[in-house]
C-alpha cells in the first residue's frame, strides 16, 4: 500500500502536553514495596514518575488539548474530529474525547475513544490521518491522556515501579505540502493479550480462569513483563521496518527515533538494532516512567519545547504494549 498516493498529506500544526506535579521517586517505591533504587533503574531506567493526585483523566487530556491547540493557533470550533487514546477512561459513556468536545467547544467535532493501550497515540494518528486524506475531515485532535496509577497495585513491585500519569496532545491538518503523516503501519497480537492484562467489567463466571469470585484486584495491570520483553523485540522493528520502507526511506535519513517508553533497555536494543546515534533517540522514561499511550506525544511536547523539532525534519514514532498491539508512523515536520 502506497500511502503517498493521496494529494492530501496530515501535517502536524500544534503539540502540547500536561504533566501533574507530583513526582513518586524510587526510594518513595523502596518504602512501599521490596524494590530498591538500583533495579528499578539498572532493569528499567526509570528514576520518577507523576502521578495525578486526584486529576482526572479529562482534566489533564483537557489541559494537553489545549495547549495543542493553542500552539496551532486553532479554536476549538474549527476542529473536525477528536481522538482520544486512554486506558484509563473516568467513565465507560460519555467518553473522554465527548467530555473534551464540550470543554473545547468543538462545536462542529465528531468524538471518539480509542483503545489501543500503549500504541494509542500511533493508532488514533493513522485514524486521524485516514480521515484527513479520505476528506473527511480538516483539523483532527489527536489526545493521548493515562491516569495509570488508578489500575495499578502499589503492592506489586513488578508493575507498580513503571508507571505514571500525563497527558500529549497533537493537532493534524489537512495540506498540500508533501509533509506530515508519510507511512503508517498497525498490527496486533490479540494470542498474547493475556500477557498484559487489567480487568474493566467482571463477569460471571470470570472468562479467564472460570472463577466465579472476581478478585479485588480485578482492575489492576497484571503483566508478564519478561514474555511483553520478548514480543517487544520483533514487534518493534517489525513496525519500524515497515513504516520506513512504505515511506520510502530508511533508518538513516530519521533525524529523531521517538519511542513509547516503556524500557530504556528496549530504546537501546532499537539504537542497536539500526546503529543509530543514541541522541537520535528521544529518551524521557527516567522522569516520567511509562505512561502507555502518552509517551510518545510526551516526548513530542518536550522535544518542541527544547527547540530540537525543525521543518523538514522526519520522525518515526513506534508504540507497542497492550492488546497486544503496535504500530508505526514516520511523520515529516
Ligand atoms: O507499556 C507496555 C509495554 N511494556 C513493555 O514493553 C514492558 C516490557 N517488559 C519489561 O520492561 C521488563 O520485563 C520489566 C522491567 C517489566 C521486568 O524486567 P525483567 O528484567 O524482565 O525482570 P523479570 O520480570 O524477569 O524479573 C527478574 C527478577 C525476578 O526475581 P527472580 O525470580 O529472578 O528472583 C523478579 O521477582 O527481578 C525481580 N523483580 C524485582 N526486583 C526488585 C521484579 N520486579 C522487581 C522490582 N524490584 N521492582
Amino acid at each position: 500500500m502506497d500511502r503517498r498516493s493521496s494529494k492530501i498529506f496530515s501535517k502536524i500544526i500544534g503539540i502540547g502536553s500536561y504533566m501533574p506535579e507530583f513526582r513518586l521517586t524510587n526510594s518513595r517505591l523502596e518504602e512501599l514495596v521490596d524494590t530498591s533504587d538500583e533495579w528499578i533503574v539498572k532493569r528499567t531506567g526509570i528514576r520518577e514518575r507523576r502521578i495525578a493526585m486526584g486529576k482526572a483523566t479529562w482534566e489533564m487530556g483537557l489541559a494537553a488539548a489545549q495547549a495543542a491547540l493553542a500552539d496551532a493557533g486553532l479554536p476549538g470550533e474549527d476542529l473536525d474530529l477528536i481522538l482520544v487514546s486512554t486506558v484509563t477512561p473516568d467513565s465507560l459513556t460519555p467518553a473522554v474525547s465527548c467530555v473534551l468536545q464540550d470543554k473545547l467547544g468543538a462545536s462542529h467535532a465528531a468524538a471518539l475513544d480509542l483503545n489501543a493501550a500503549c500504541s494509542g497515540f500511533v493508532y488514533a494518528s493513522d485514524v486521524a490521518d485516514s480521515y484527513i486524506r479520505a476528506g473527511k475531515a480538516k483539523h483532527v485532535l489527536v489526545v493521548s491522556t493515562e491516569r495509570l496509577s488508578g489500575i495499578t497495585d502499589y503492592t506489586d513491585r513488578s508493575t507498580c515501579v513503571l508507571f505514571g500519569d500525563g497527558a500529549g496532545a497533537v493537532v493534524y491538518t489537512a495540506s498540500e505540502e508533501p509533509c506530515g503523516i508519510l507511512s503508517t503501519y498497525m498490527r496486533a497480537e490479540g494470542s498474547l493479550g493475556q500477557s498484559l492484562f487489567a480487568g474493566a467489567l467482571p463477569s460471571e463466571p470470570d472468562p479467564l480462569t472460570g472463577d466465579r469470585t472476581i478478585p479485588s484486584n480485578y482492575r489492576f495491570l497484571k503483566m508478564a513483563g519478561s514474555d511483553v520483553f520478548r514480543f517487544t523485540a520483533t514487534a518493534v522493528p517489525e513496525s519500524i521496518d515497515n513504516a520506513l520502507s512504505r515511506a520510502g526511506l530508511e533508518a538513516g535519513d530519521i533525524d529523531w527515533f521517538v519511542l513509547h517508553q516503556a524500557n530504556l533497555r528496549i530504546l537501546k536494543m532499537v539504537t542497536d538494532r539500526y546503529g543509530l546515534d543514541p541522541e537520535k533517540v528521544y529518551v524521557n522514561i527516567d522522569r516520567f516512567g511509562n505512561t502507555s499511550s502518552a509517551s510518545i506525544p510526551l516526548c513530542l511536547a518536550e522535544m518542541k519545547e527544547k527547540g530540537l523539532l525543525k521543518p523538514g525534519q522526519t520522525i518515526v514514532a513506534s508504540g507497542f504494549g497492550g492488546g497486544l498491539t503496535y504500530g508505526a508512523i514516520v511523520i515529516k515536520l
